[in-house]
């Protein structure tokens, strides 16, 4: 039985298919992988590109928002910057994909622990994305949908994590709009229903995703604790993201090389 549910094909073409119009990407016809991490931070996108691919290629540069092409172990990926927020990203996977034929998409991203036994460090698989925001409701009539994460995706990661020894996490997170909220133990609420962490985009990504029939998973490593206040620092951040990076890869090179590990 095939896990990949959500690639069915729609009957109904979602809204906003044009063709090599891109507004946000400049890259050509065939410069993007079918497979995408996207990082929130362009600079993060260009390091890992820099440090994990080889005979990487820049294709985007338009608002300083770097997309890169290259090769991890002899697989083609990219990787793609998206800004912050669930407006920043959507708009970037919208076009990954109406565009440029995306298909698989792996958020590679920090949050913030809103449970005591998640510390500094520590990598999340996100299952599903509960939200405060308005998008997805715009998005399907004022109803709730449930975003999560593909299971075929979600099960790679799970399985690179073990093969490579790296803890994870596996559960349910907040997609949140306000960074500073102005209430600022609104959290805490979502912690009681079992959310793990907190960060910006997925639940636009995973709805995106479903919409759009292809396959999106995020990554977060947690770069700050809300109930202690403890933060990682701007160097100990790019440090840090390294296993998660190599889960994000590493899943990717299994989509192209069953069989392989
Ligand atoms: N809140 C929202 N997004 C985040 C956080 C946070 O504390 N940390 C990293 N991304």
């Amino acid at each position: 039985m095939s896990t990949r549910t959500n690639l069915i094909p729609s009957k109904k073409k979602p809204p906003g298919e044009f063709h090599f119009m891109s507004i946000h990407i400049e890259a050509k016809p065939g410069e993007i992988a079918p497979a995408v991490l996207l990082a929130g931070d362009p600079l993060r996108a260009k390091h890992v590109a820099e440090t994990m691919l080889t005979d990487a290629k820049c294709y985007n540069n338009v608002r300083g928002m770097l997309g890169y092409t290259g090769y991890y172990k002899g697989v083609r990926m990219s990787v793609q910057g998206t800004g912050i927020g669930m407006p920043s990203i959507s708009l970037y996977a919208t076009e990954l994909i109406a565009e440029y034929g995306v298909k698989h998409l792996i958020r590679i991203g920090s949050c913030g622990a809103m449970q005591p036994a998640l510390k500094l460090r520590d990598v999340l698989l996100a299952m599903s994305a509960s939200t405060d925001s308005n998008m997805n409701r715009r998005a399907i009539g004022d109803m709730d949908f449930a975003p999560t994460a593909d299971f075929y995706l979600l099960n790679q990661a799970w399985e690179v994590a073990k093969h490579e020894n790296i803890p994870v996490h596996i559960g349910p997170i907040l997609s949140t709009d306000s960074f500073y909220d102005f209430s600022p133990g609104s959290w805490r609420l979502w912690a009681e229903f079992g959310l793990l962490a907190v960060e910006m985009e997925t639940a636009a990504l995973y709805t995106l995703a479903a919409r759009r029939r292809v396959q999106a998973l995020t990554l977060l490593t947690v770069s700050d604790h809300l109930d202690t206040g403890e933060q990682l620092s701007a160097q100990d951040r790019q440090t840090a993201f390294t296993e998660m990076v190599k889960i994000g890869l590493e899943t990717v090179y299994r989509l192209y090389s069953p069989g392989a590990v």
